[in-house]
């Protein structure tokens, strides 16, 4: 059986190989002919459908990239919006909070305003009289201003700053410089063609305004305590800076020295000013906390107290000392420790706004009181009617 099989495909392969060569040539070159066009047919939709299918790809990650994108953006403006709410939140409470404080500020201004109006006469100094004296006695002498002939001129300048007046103006023109201190604004007078009267309450101050004033030979330099102040001398223009308010009585030492200026005269004063922005609260709260740590030591420790404490509060002074006394020796730590014993070691420490001046003043027979220095301390010039 196979060899009859092995007959009949060798009889087939036979007739194959019968057809002409050239046909068998011509037929394998047409389908090699179609086979490179499909092929080359199919590479290029090939190379269509990558481009496509890239297309595609790209076009989706952008897409997603958009969606990606938005959904960031969504999610931060939800952040965005909930941190505006919670900012917003907190600002209506600052808001609130800063609108009590400024209440509570303004009642407390009206209480010591009405303390004030009550406190009539000085007949029960505080207890804190006494220290408030000692301090100032104890100053003049241990605590001297460092360069004090360039002060003196600096002091000068100012005066005629904030008066307003032409040095002319005060020859020979009465004149009293009230809690004259260590006669730095005296010698100013004097220098102008004052006729000057200083007084003062610590006999230590009297005697270093009559020393720092040799050069006028200036003797009216006495002992007087303002709130005991009534004979009836009077002056054309009476100056006070940055006394009444350490009195006790600051209304009272304020109406003293109206009675002393005469009709068509002027009064200057400065008095420390109740806080109105809040870097003067930051100020106020270093003296607060001072004054209590001060108030209990006795008065031969309160020096080198002070002087440790200004450095912990503000270290940055000692660069380019080695020690802090170099730094205390040098003008800037005299002045520095000089203006912190001023401001924190007497306990008498009053502050007034701005109106309750003005209304005393109105009150009193002065008119044109204008303020004449832009500071927190009220300096206030008027004219007596
Ligand atoms: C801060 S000093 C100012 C001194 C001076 N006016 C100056 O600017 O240099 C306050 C002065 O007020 C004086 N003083 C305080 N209470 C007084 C009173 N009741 N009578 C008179 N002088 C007083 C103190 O002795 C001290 O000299």
């Amino acid at each position: 059986m196979m060899k009859v099989n092995n007959k009949k495909n060798k009889t087939k392969n036979s007739e194959n190989n019968n057809l002409p060569l050239h046909l068998i040539g011509s037929a394998t070159l047409l389908s090699i002919g179609s086979i490179c066009f499909l092929l080359k047919k199919t590479k290029n939709s090939n190379s269509k459908l990558i481009e496509q299918s890239k297309m595609i790809e790209q076009s989706e990650l952008i897409e997603q990239s958009k969606l990606i994108e938005q959904s960031k953006q969504i999610e931060q403006s939800k952040l965005i919006e909930n941190y505006n709410s919670k900012l917003l939140e907190q600002s209506t409470l600052i808001e609130n909070h800063g609108k009590k404080i400024k209440y509570l500020c303004y009642e407390n201004q009206k209480l010591f305003s009405m303390l004030r109006n009550i406190q009539n006469d000085y007949t029960k100094p505080y207890e804190t009289f006494q220290t408030t004296y000692d301090s100032f006695n104890n100053q003049w002498k241990d605590i001297p201003i460092p360069d004090l002939d360039n002060h003196i001129n600096l002091c000068t300048d100012l005066m005629l700053k904030w008066t307003e007046l032409p040095r002319k103006w005060f020859k020979s023109k009465k004149v009293l410089d009230a809690g004259c201190g260590i006669g730095r604004f005296s010698y100013g007078f004097l220098e102008c063609g004052a006729e000057l009267k200083s007084i003062d309450f610590s006999s230590n101050g009297v005697e270093i305004t009559k020393k720092n004033c040799q050069k006028y030979n200036h003797k009216n330099v006495h002992k007087v305590n303002l709130l005991e102040y009534n004979d009836n001398e009077t002056f054309d223009f009476v100056w006070s800076y940055g006394v009444c308010h350490h009195t006790g009585n600051t209304k009272l030492a304020m109406l003293n020295l109206f009675s002393k200026v005469k009709k068509g005269g002027k009064i200057f004063l400065m008095l420390y000013g109740f806080p109105e922005k809040i870097i003067d609260y930051e100020e106020l709260n270093n003296y607060e906390q001072l004054r209590k740590e001060l108030i209990v030591l006795p008065d031969e420790q309160k020096m080198d107290y002070l002087k440790k404490r200004l450095i912990e509060l503000f270290p940055c002074v000692m660069e380019g000392y080695n020690t802090t006394e170099d730094y205390y020796a040098s003008d800037h730590g005299r002045m520095l420790l000089h203006g912190y014993f001023d401001a924190v070691s007497p306990p008498i420490n009053e502050l007034l706004s701005y109106e309750e001046i003005f209304t005393i003043l109105n009150n009193n027979g002065f008119s044109n009181i204008r303020r004449c220095n832009d500071n927190r301390n009220i300096h206030i010039i008027a004219d007596k009617l």
